[in-house]
């Protein structure tokens, strides 16, 4: 495959020379084009090492070659991939402005784009740069959205250019497979929420992203994705038909009116186990002469255990979250749940997992098989559990 990798000028440029190694450790050619401002924080120098061929920083083309470098490499290229990406250049892509080497070649590009900014969360929220990343989206340029973490500036918030494993799977899933083109998908995600009173409620640090990535890696591999939602604040994959629900009992109507229309059913939502035995209709009052209160919860529908009744059987894949013994608890809980294979994680590793962009995960089936996927971004993990899926259903 023929990339040609745009690096503009944000402090993520330093990152360059091993997102190149990493795009040719699979199988990648890879052509770099610096903006000038890129070149003050990566050497050109080091990107020519790497790539082993020329760097281009100039729009002008070389003289003695007598060729204009942007025409003859749109010719050679299968991918344009930005990374960084700045806002300055996003403003440029969406309306075609041409004035460096880096935005000469994107006009004369005729290939997929993929864009990954980076840049301080306030300029990330700015009405320009949203509206900027609409208009590339709506022109099918794919976005690699960026992590959350510290930034540069030493603030903490969205921003960060997504994890170069995070880049090159997007990489490879565009040069990819298309697996589960013919089948319907059905994934659950996020907290659900148990009403107290009219302004309180039970719920879990859930955010919903193991889930979305599922439902976005299963929609790029060619699957009919339905995604029933617990309340997030993430953006839905495009693609992706979602149901919103709020409690367990909603979640089960939805995924209960569904799963037989789906072949494989994949319950990545943390769902809440017990809910208010009575949902009080006005908010309740602190107790004057108390310092307690009773709280009286029942035990929710395990939304699982009522998939085994549906017919026909999806393939069923069960999230156990456990803080012991994670590989004895989580086989317990495949077989009790009747479930074809389950993606255990350890949460009482704080910094993965839940609200987390990443994870580390034992994949293991009904056949007595195990796979540890290491730490990696939850699109990584996503894609290494349709793996596991797709070898099963043969
Ligand atoms: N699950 C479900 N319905 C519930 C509770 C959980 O379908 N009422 C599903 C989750 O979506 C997940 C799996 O069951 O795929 C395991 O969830 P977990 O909370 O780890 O297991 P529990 O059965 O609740 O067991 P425990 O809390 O005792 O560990």
């Amino acid at each position: 495959m023929n990339i040609v990798l745009g690096v503009s000028g944000g402090i993520a440029a330093y990152k360059a020379p091993e997102l190149v190694r990493r795009l040719q450790d699979l199988g990648a050619a890879v052509r770099v084009i610096l903006t000038p401002n890129a070149a003050r924080f990566v050497s050109p120098l080091s990107l020519a090492a790497v790539s082993h061929h020329g760097v281009i920083t100039d729009q002008w083309g070389d003289p003695a070659k007598g060729g204009v470098d942007h025409i003859e490499m749109a010719r050679w290229a299968e991918l344009l991939l930005i990374a960084p990406a700045t806002a300055n250049v996003i403003a440029k892509l969406a309306v075609g402005i041409a004035d460096d080497a880096l935005t000469t070649y994107s006009v004369a590009h005729r290939t997929a784009i993929m864009v990954a900014p980076a840049m301080n969360w306030s300029m990330l929220q700015h009405a320009t740069v949203v509206q900027n990343l609409a208009t590339l989206r709506s022109r099918g340029v794919e976005i690699i959205d960026p992590e959350s973490g510290y930034l540069a500036e030493g603030e903490e918030g969205e921003g960060r250019l997504a994890a170069i494993p995070a880049i090159v799977e997007r990489v490879k899933m565009h040069r990819g497979t298309r697996d589960l083109e013919g089948k319907r998908v059905l994934v659950t995600a996020g907290p659900t929420r148990e009403a107290i009173d009219p302004v309180r409620y039970l719920s879990n640090r859930s955010s919903g992203r193991m889930g979305y990535a599922i439902a976005d890696a299963a929609r790029r591999r060619g699957a009919t994705v339905t995604l029933v939602s617990g309340p997030t604040s993430l953006e839905v994959p495009p693609g992706v038909d979602i149901t919103r629900i709020d409690t367990a009992k909603e979640m089960l109507e939805a995924v209960m009116a569904k799963a037989a229309s789906h072949q494989i059913v994949i319950k990545a939502a943390a769902v809440a186990d017990f809910a208010p035995e009575t949902v009080a209709d006005r908010k309740i009052k602190k107790p004057a002469d108390r310092g307690t209160i009773e709280l009286s919860l029942r035990k929710n529908p395990d939304i699982l255990a009522s998939l085994a009744t549906v017919h026909p059987r999806p393939f069923i894949v069960a999230f156990a979250a456990e803080t012991d013994s994670v590989e004895k608890n989580a086989r317990e809980k495949l077989e009790r749940k009747g479930a074809d294979l389950i993606v255990a994680n350890d949460v009482s590793d704080t910094t993965i997992g839940f609200d987390s962009d990443e994870n580390e995960v034992l994949i293991l089936g009904r056949d007595g098989s195990s796979v540890r996927v290491e730490r990696s971004p939850k699109l990584v993990i996503a894609n290494r559990i349709l793996d596991a899926v797709v070898a099963r259903l043969g």
